[in-house]
């Protein structure tokens, strides 16, 4: 399990201290099913809810595309895309390492970002992943409709073997359609929301195919959520949850997830998504932003230093590195960098986040450290699990309905009228 250090936090809270006892209540709402939303809290059992489903037809089905393709194209939006682009970019299995090239197409409307990725497919072959609980979000249904073309195109008659779908079980436009075309299907659960939904098809089908040992993931993810449940201040959940609202309380409103490492950009997008939708709503609600570190202390490190007081940052730090490069010696010393000769960089890092510490602390910034041991599949497994239960806990803390997200419809419904969407 990942460890919380509130070490930077503890001089800006109160006389009083943390309140565990928000932290107990909300656990016994979330578990019991008592709170608001209660209908969308299958995620907390959906690791191994999958490990006894789908998860060995989803390898096997990667197996297929792995065998035959070199690219897959994922069609999604949202919590419909953002946790395995955060999962394969983080454990970086990438192309080069002989996978195939994961393309995400669907998050957006942009026609440029889509002719370029037809332009990198080139006439590789490949496979298609839509995934849409809803199977009617407007962005992933234009882009899929433009792939179904180009695979009909390439296919023909076979076209329809190279498209998986990830949708309800039941319902919908998509799933009409792959009953229609025999499409491969899987499931997003009734019981799970866009957000809470990487361990579960949505993210497990592109993160096989790229490579990701999802047995290995999925089984860590059981264990996480075990441990998670545990009913103490010493649960790394508890702690950040009760601090990060304590936090809000005395007016920091805005926290910055910040990692050292630049594969875990977009965890941090999906850590957005899931605390942004989560909290934001009824007036309230801590604003999640995110950095990368050290990039990001030579252009937003000045607002951090000095700006508005209202910040405070939650760091992801990896106990070990997976590479090694010690600083080379250098007899001229031309460059003044012999002080650190011989010091590997990963440790010149571990000295940078102490340093980044200590100023952002005495420039009035909390700072959360929230240690994970390595960039593998456990230490993903482990931040999914936690930062899930924490945002449950906190949500239920501040007040609102975790599991709903009303406000992102208003921009659909003007869209909608102004494209001439019929009734
Ligand atoms: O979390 C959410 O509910 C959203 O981000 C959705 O996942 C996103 O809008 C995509 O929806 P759908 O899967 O229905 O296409």
């Amino acid at each position: 399990m990942l460890k919380l250090d509130l070490t930077g936090a503890q001089s800006f809270f109160d006389e009083k201290g943390l309140d565990f006892e928000l932290a107990a209540k909300a656990h016994r709402t979330l578990s019991e099913g008592t709170g608001e939303g209660s209908d969308f809290i299958g995620w907390l059992d959906c690791p191994q809810k999958i490990k006894d489903g789908e998860l060995e037809r989803i390898i096997k089905a990667a197996e297929t595309i792995r065998s035959r393709s070199e690219a897959l194209v994922v069609i999604g939006i949202g919590g419909s895309y953002l946790g395995a682009r955060a999962a394969i970019e983080m454990l970086s299995t990438a192309a080069d390492k002989g996978n195939p090239e994961i393309f995400f197409v669907g998050n957006g409307l942009s026609a440029d970002y889509l002719s370029e990725v037809i332009t990198k497919l080139g006439d590789r072959d490949f496979d298609v992943n839509v995934i849409s609980k809803s199977g009617t979000t407007l962005e992933p249904a234009v882009s899929f409709r433009i792939f179904r073309e180009l695979l009909a195109k390439k296919y023909g008659a076979k076209a329809d073997e190279h498209i998986f779908a990830t949708t309800d079980a039941a319902r919908g436009v998509l799933k009409t359609l792959a009953n229609e075309h025999g499409w491969e299907s899987f499931i997003v659960p009734d019981d799970v929301g866009g957000r809470f939904s990487v361990l579960t098809a949505v993210g497990l089908l592109p993160m096989a195919v790229a490579g990701i040992d999802v047995r290995k993931l999925i089984d860590c993810a059981i264990e996480e959520m075990s441990a998670l449940d545990l009913r103490s201040p010493e649960n790394p959940a508890w702690q950040y949850a009760v601090a990060r609202q304590h936090l809000y309380k005395r007016g920091y409103s805005t926290e910055i997830l910040a990692f050292y490492e630049p594969s875990c950009r977009f965890f941090a997008e999906w850590w957005k998504q899931l605390y942004g939708e989560s909290e934001g709503k009824d007036g309230i609600g801590i604003f999640p932003a995110s950095v990368e570190f050290t990039a990001d202390l030579h252009s937003m490190g000045q607002y951090i230093q000095a700006g508005m007081r209202d910040i405070y940052e939650s760091v992801v730090l990896f106990d070990e590195s997976l590479s090694s490069y010690p600083v080379p010696f250098e007899e001229t010393n031309a460059d003044g960098l012999n002080y650190i000769a011989g010091r590997d960089l990963s440790d010149v890092c571990r000295v940078a986040a102490d340093a980044v510490r200590d100023a952002h602390v005495s420039g009035g910034v909390p700072n959360i450290r929230i240690n994970v041991p390595r960039r593998d599949e456990e230490g993903l497994a482990s931040l999914i699990c936690f930062f899930e239960v924490a945002c449950g806990l906190s949500g239920y803390i501040s007040g609102v309905n975790p599991f709903n997200q009303p406000g992102v419809e208003a921009y659909k419904k003007n869209m909608f009228r102004m494209l001439g969407k019929p009734e």
